[in-house]
């Protein structure tokens, strides 16, 4: 038997990640809030590949990671007087209790909506909310944090 000539890369039949950070197209100049957005893609894209047992443990450590992530943005929006905190804070519970549903649904076993929420609705809410809502939130505070 010939040696296949693949790569043995174990990663090599995964689908690509949905998101990528890129410094260059998602950062918006605020290092927290970068730091939470790259976690945040990070561990999304693990959610797509990782095995059915691990799936609901990481969805856990994501409902987690987004509620600190969420919560933060919030004081700094309290801190600074931002005008819309709450429409801004409105679209972070909206997202937190579709994801905690989606983790109850996981926790019982049943995979399929959350790996489809996963896979295609959460990257599409990340990508509109952080062009929208948070680069909002990011313009604002580097005038009044007065942050180069
Ligand atoms: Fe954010
Ligand atoms: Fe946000």
């Amino acid at each position: 038997m010939s040696t296949p000539h693949i790569h043995e890369d174990p990663l090599l039949d995964t689908p690509p990640p949905l998101l990528k950070w890129s410094e260059e197209h998602l950062a918006l100049g605020v290092g927290v809030m970068d730091g939470y957005h790259r976690e945040f893609i990070s561990i999304q894209n693990a959610l797509t590949f990782v095995p059915k047992s691990v799936f609901a443990p990481l969805l856990k450590e994501l409902v987690r990671h987004t509620q600190e992530h969420f919560a933060h943005e919030e004081l700094l929006m309290k801190e600074t007087d931002f005008p819309a905190f709450w429409e801004h804070r409105g679209e972070h519970n909206r997202l937190l209790g579709e994801l905690k549903a989606m983790l109850m649904r996981a926790e019982r076993g049943s995979l399929v909506l959350p790996r489809e929420f996963i896979n295609s609705q959460l990257p599409e809410w990340f990508q509109l909310h952080l062009i929208t809502m948070d680069s909002a939130l990011a313009a604002h505070l580097k005038v009044t944090l007065n942050l180069k």
